[in-house]
């Protein structure tokens, strides 16, 4: 895809190199190497997704520490923004780390609304961005761009994986329960198509605004439904009310969903998770040296138990090691640092991952169940699975 836009500002600076005087022109690049890489981290510190984003940014910041502070021979300096997940904000925002404070790369961010506002900035200054968590398809779809790479999900990926496992259980009928935003569309796209494939399909949708939790409306539809199981997509502190007021509203059906129904959220959602079973590319009891060593890494820094998010902003950070570490620290080597990450192949917490020719990431979509406080992981319900990265031309 080729993308009109204006002259980026690491186009500028190299224009500002070719039209200086040769000769200071080692002492430049020197000083230009030496200076710390600027890392933006656009996220949501505050508000339903506060969590969510806090993990991320412990988790790159755990992973720039055990490389001792640098990537690629370069000291990287953090800088945060609180996204507050409100899509309104999202170009201003991601302007104001990308001009005001010119940051080198860009990680950011949950919410999918956010994350387009973000994607409209980058796509026209070339910012080199890694998306943490938010997970709307386009990123990686119809408007994917050489300077974007997603190490966390498609909305369409987990989804997919629970649609899928219902599919081949035999499941005819689904409702599917959710916000209404992209998350919640493209994930329940995902669970359609999974249904579908098995025979399946979604009778019936039901959504609520964002972030609004006023649930009851919605539940009090499903006994009226002719339908096996209640698909959703919900996250953070709206997922922890949902699955409480679903329980406690004695409903008969059970519910499943993207397993960020219950991801994080255990502990607030106590007895009324016990036994949802959700698909993602994260699960607890998840044996490797990598996930264990990362788990208890985490704790010791933060006192909490990792989760998806957390791994997702570790990976985030692996990802640009990764390129880093091949272009030795020079951003200025566009052509060899997108190589790099492109072809990136590495141990994630969740097992082994890679990018998709979209640069999405590759990874098993975990069957879970949730069991005493764990989303142990039961199965396997799409081995490596990409998303189809449709209208994509890189
Ligand atoms: C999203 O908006 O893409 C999103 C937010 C929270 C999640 C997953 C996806 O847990």
């Amino acid at each position: 895809m080729t993308i009109d836009r204006p002259m980026s500002r690491r186009g500028l600076v190299k224009g500002g190199l070719a039209l200086g005087a040769a000769a200071t022109l080692p002492t430049t690049f020197a000083i230009a190497q030496a200076r710390p890489i600027k890392v933006g981290l656009m996220l949501p510190y505050s508000g339903t997704f506060a969590k969510l984003g806090e993990n991320i940014a412990f988790a790159v910041e755990m992973l720039i520490a055990e490389k001792g502070g640098k990537l690629g021979g370069r000291p990287i300096e953090l800088v945060k923004l609180d996204d507050e997940s409100k899509p309104e904000n999202g170009p201003q925002n991601a302007e104001r780390l990308v001009k005001r404070d010119a940051v080198d790369v860009l990680i950011g961010t949950v919410h999918s609304g956010v994350q387009m506002g973000i994607h409209k900035v980058v796509r026209e200054t070339g910012t080199l961005t890694i998306v943490p968590n938010a997970g709307a398809n386009a990123v990686t779809r119809e408007l994917c761009a050489k300077n974007v790479f997603r190490t966390s999900f498609s909305n369409w990926q987990p989804a997919h994986g629970m649609g899928l496992a219902l599919g081949k259980r035999g499941v005819k009928k689904a409702a599917w329960v959710t916000w209404d935003y992209a998350a919640g569309k493209e994930s329940g796209e995902g669970f359609r198509e999974g249904l579908e494939k098995h025979g399946g399909k979604v009778v019936q949708t039901l959504t609520l605004k964002f972030p609004e939790t006023n649930f009851q409306p919605l539940l009090a539809q499903i006994p009226g439904l002719d339908v096996e199981v209640v698909g959703s997509f919900f996250a953070g502190g709206g997922a922890v009310q949902f699955v409480k007021e679903y329980k406690a509203a004695g409903l008969k059906v059970p519910l499943c969903g993207s397993g960020f129904l219950t991801e994080g959220t255990l502990q607030a959602q106590g007895e009324a998770a016990e036994g949802i079973e959700t698909a993602l590319h994260y699960g607890d009891g998840i044996d490797s040296v990598k996930n264990t060593a990362f788990r208890d890494a985490f704790k010791a820094k933060t006192q909490r138990e990792a989760d998806v998010y957390a791994v997702q902003g570790y990976d985030a950070a692996q990802l640009l090691a990764i390129g880093l570490e091949a272009v030795k620290g020079n951003l200025e080597d566009e052509a060899g640092l997108y190589k790099a990450m492109r072809a990136a192949k590495f141990d994630s917490p969740r097992g082994p991952v890679s990018m998709s020719p979209s640069q999405e990431v590759v990874h098993n979509i975990y069957l879970r169940r949730a069991e005493k406080g764990l989303n142990k992981v039961v199965g396997i319900a799409a081995e490596a699975l990409a998303d189809p990265g449709t209208g994509c031309k890189l």
